[in-house]
């Protein structure tokens, strides 16, 4: 028997990772249902990757009460994560929501609530973790090739690269901007690098000087002009994160810097027996991933070749981490085998976020 499944918001996300990597899956699931506040996108999805019988919902609260609906895919703006989720596991179903958890740690702290009580699997889709770079980072990680790692940096700089589609600059939406949006990537491999979820106290400053005050000739941004009035998010926003065991992360995110690089989001390890730096990540397309050491007495820098095998969760095939991202949800439903995003993990990331906007707005240390 497949796996019957809801997708809620047909959007860009739908139809950029799931819709391919459900289709990949096909023998396991099949789509039943599909929910759009725009119709003709819930339309368009039943039509082109529904079974003949699926249905179109404008409100999620119908598609949570179609009775075989095992699995309800929330891939909404970030504002509805909550209330979406919450009613998913209420009606009994499991959840892969899209990035982050939650606009607030308030909405986040629902979810895992209503996530707890229901029995039910819970996932965020945080595709980086199942590119083979990050899979070899985190096992080498995980055989403490790097020793005890004490300070790290989560960068996601784009000098201009405000995503123009969607609700991005809209912070009723959102929640927030770049870092919310692509800092949460970052921030997630990071600390699951690192293996510690335990924040101490946040420190944050956000910027907003250029969004809502360059006009479009002045803007050249990659994804085309922005409208700045109606863009209300933060331009940049930085944290100075100290863990409960010592550690220190630094966290960097824009959409808007005038910085050297074009983009830039990496995940930068070190630790006492060597460093690691994995780059390519949100959207950032120079995949690598880099290891530091010292060998026969002198500095070495290693780039290491993991395209060649796979990843260890699909071994012996070059594949999209959002096929694995699949494979490994499906997987755990069918109970052979773990969840690599753990919901307490991405809700620690949604602490931090959120710690780094409070303590942004109040210009004070949030303590944990
Ligand atoms: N994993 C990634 O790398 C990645 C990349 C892009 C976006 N995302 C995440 O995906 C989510 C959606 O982003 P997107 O780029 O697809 O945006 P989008 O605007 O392209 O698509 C969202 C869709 O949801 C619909 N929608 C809005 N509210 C709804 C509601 N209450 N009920 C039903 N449908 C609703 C919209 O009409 C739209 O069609 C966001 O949380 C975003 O952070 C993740």
């Amino acid at each position: 028997m497949k796996h019957k499944v809801g997708i809620i918001g047909c959007g860009g996300i739908a139809h950029q990772k799931h819709l391919p990597a459900l289709m990949n899956a096909a023998e396991r699931i099949e789509i039943v249902a599909c929910c759009d506040i725009i119709i003709e996108r819930a339309i368009e999805v039943a039509k082109n990757y529904g079974t003949t019988e699926c249905k179109v919902f404008e409100d999620y609260k119908e598609l949570v009460k179609v009775e075989d609906i095992e699995i309800v895919y929330v891939l909404t703006p970030n504002v509805s994560h909550c209330p979406i989720t919450v009613a998913a596991f209420e009606a009994g179903k499991h959840v892969m929501c899209e990035k982050p958890m939650a606009a607030s740690v308030e909405d986040a702290q629902q979810m895992m609530d209503a996530w707890k009580k229901s029995g039910k699997l819970f996932t965020i889709g945080y595709q980086n973790r199942y590119r083979a770079d990050s899979q070899t980072l985190k096992r080498l990680c995980d055989e403490n090739e790097l020793g005890e790692i004490y300070y790290a940096q989560a960068h996601a700089l784009r000098r201009r690269g405000v995503p123009t589609w969607g609700v991005f600059t809209d912070k009723a939406q959102q929640g927030g901007g770049p870092l919310i949006d692509i800092g949460t990537h970052s921030l997630d491999l990071t600390l699951w690098f690192m293996d510690n979820y335990e924040p101490a106290a946040v420190t944050g400053a956000t910027f907003e000087k250029l969004g809502h005050t360059l006009s479009p000739k002045e803007q050249g941004n990659l994804m085309g002009p922005w409208d700045p009035d109606t863009f209300e998010v933060e331009d940049a926003a930085f944290g100075f994160v100290t863990m409960k065991n010592g550690a220190l992360i630094t966290i960097d995110a824009s959409w808007i810097l005038n910085h050297t690089e074009e983009r830039c989001a990496s995940s930068y390890l070190c630790g006492t027996k060597a460093g690691a730096e994995l780059t390519g990540l949100a959207g950032a397309d120079d995949e690598k991933l880099y290891l530091n050491k010292i060998m026969g007495g002198k500095q070495v820098l290693i780039e290491a070749n993991t395209s060649a095998g796979g990843v260890d969760l699909f071994p012996g095939k070059t594949v999209k981490s959002y096929d694995v991202e699949c494979k490994v949800w499906l997987d755990a439903i069918e109970g052979k085998g773990e969840l690599v995003v753990k919901p307490e993990q991405a809700f620690t990331v949604t602490k931090i976020l959120d710690a780094v906007y409070k303590s942004a707005r109040s210009g004070k240390q949030v303590v944990f």
